[in-house]
């Protein structure tokens, strides 16, 4: 049957959709997204969407750079495939490998390709793991993630994601991955402790849990610097500060997951370099190639580099990578999309707006269904509340972050929401202020909406 109008396409959309309701979206249809242009999408009847979450977080240039088109194309005529197994490279994807160890956080060494996130947070995984059998320390091998951090939906990253809906009939998580305390003040926190108190008590909990499982079986801490899909939750100041200290002193490895902090996000090139970071390993993907093509990295220390170059010496090969590592399109679509980062400036420009998007998400911190308003660079996220003084969120069934991202979208903007009704704002790195204030006015007018609603419904 052919798929050639709008409604056929909705109709007899094939997909299984992640992170959907499947009964909801076989009534409802898919919204089809058709063409980009700037820090818009169009979807298949034509109507402009501001899209607020630069897609998934990732679409840092808006959805029209050609310079990336044509970078991929040049590629792809000169070489569109080749891999970086048993001694062969793709002479860009070294190219790209300097450049990455060239505008990382002092220390790191070593860079291995892979496809996504998850792919990345897996290897570091393996890493860790192998890197503890190669120090002759097989017991060392639990990680430690934490609660409502997102690092991915595979099988070992999915269980590093601290999200029930990852988990849940999924039989996840796997064996040996711990969850510790999420530095999520405005929930977290005891009645008037403060952020600093706060950031002390979780690193004490930390490091208790360490002391509990024993310091000889854990072998590595993943954080998000600000975790994305687990609510925008920006850490106290002194949260890392604390932390790191206790990872040292157990011999902990490090993985910061930069998926969505890395390249310019918080208003420094790597959340690390936000938070003061000393990362062992870095997993990165989304802005690295603006999400044009799938890539993903992990960046290594030379420290660890060592041990792998010793035992891999020792076992005859280093037994991990995958066909599409390296490969030579996303290396140079990649290469181009750090050119433009550098040539636009895009931490002066995040610099330059990320106040205009912070101080109109502040505002709505006085409405009534407004429990917090937060971020930082150009992420940030309001948390929507039944009621304001205690803090009491609306009963899930309602749905009322739903509602809210669903008027939004009427009004022409895509945002997102995410559990416990929080609604996020990620934008494109390259919007403009007059932008940003569209995107907030689409907001203000679903917030209204949704204001009306639970109204209407009597349930605020
Ligand atoms: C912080 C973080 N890590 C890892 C991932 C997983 O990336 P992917 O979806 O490419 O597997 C995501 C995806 O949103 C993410 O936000």
């Amino acid at each position: 049957m052919s798929l050639t109008t709008p409604a056929a396409r909705r109709d007899l959309s094939f997909h299984l959709h992640p992170s959907t309701n499947l009964r909801a979206i076989q009534s409802e249809g898919p919204l089809v997204i058709t063409r980009g242009e700037g820090v818009y999408v169009y979807d298949d009847e034509g109507k402009r969407y501001l899209e607020g979450m630069a897609g998934l977080w990732c679409a840092s240039l808006g959805f029209s750079e050609r310079r990336l088109a044509d970078a991929a194309y040049r590629q792809m005529c000169e070489l569109p495939f080749y891999h970086s197994f048993a001694g062969k490279v793709p002479a860009i994807s070294t190219e790209l490998a300097e450049r990455l160890i060239g505008m990382a956080p002092a220390g790191m060494a070593r860079v291995l390709f892979a496809n996504s996130g998850s792919e990345a947070n897996d290897t570091a995984i393996k890493l860790a793991w192998y890197i503890n059998n190669a120090l002759g320390r097989p017991q060392k091998k639990k990680i430690i993630s934490r609660q409502r951090a997102y690092h991915g939906v595979t099988i070992a990253s999915g269980s590093l994601t601290g999200l029930a809906f990852a988990h849940n009939d999924f039989d996840l998580p796997i064996a040996r991955i711990l969850h510790t305390d999420c530095p999520y003040h405005y929930r977290g926190a005891q009645q008037g402790e403060s952020e600093e108190a706060f950031a002390a008590r979780l690193a004490a909990n930390l490091e208790e849990l360490i002391l509990r499982e024993g310091p000889d079986t854990v072998a590595a801490f993943f954080a998000e610097p600000v975790m994305g899909a687990g609510g925008v939750i920006v850490p106290p100041a002194t949260y890392f500060d604390r932390v790191q200290p206790i990872l040292k002193k157990y011999d902990i490895l490090f993985v910061v997951d930069e998926v969505i902090c890395g390249f310019g996000r918080t208003g420094h090139m790597f959340g690390s370099q936000t938070f003061n970071l000393q990362p062992d390993i870095m997993t990165l993907a989304k802005a690295l190639s603006a999400g044009y093509v799938p890539i993903s990295a992990n960046l290594v220390s030379g420290k660890l580099y060592e041990i792998l170059l010793a035992q891999s010496d020792k076992l005859g090969i280093f037994g991990h990578g995958y066909t599409y590592s390296s490969h030579p399109v996303p290396a140079a679509v990649a290469l181009e999309t750090l050119k433009i980062y550098d040539e636009v400036d895009i931490l002066a420009k995040v610099r330059r707006v990320g106040p205009r998007m912070r101080g109109a998400i502040r505002s709505f911190a006085d409405h009534p269904l407004i429990g917090e308003a937060r971020g930082i660079g150009l992420i940030g996220a309001v948390e929507i509340v039944r009621d304001k003084a205690t803090k009491q969120s609306f009963d899930p069934k309602a749905g009322v972050a739903p509602f809210l991202v669903r008027r939004a979208q009427h009004h022409g903007a895509i945002l997102r929401n995410m559990p416990g009704d929080i609604v996020a704002f990620c934008p494109p790195l390259i919007i403009s202020e007059a932008e940003i204030d569209e995107m907030m006015g689409c907001f203000r007018k679903a917030l209204d909406d949704t204001w009306a609603m639970v109204k209407e419904k009597g349930i605020a």
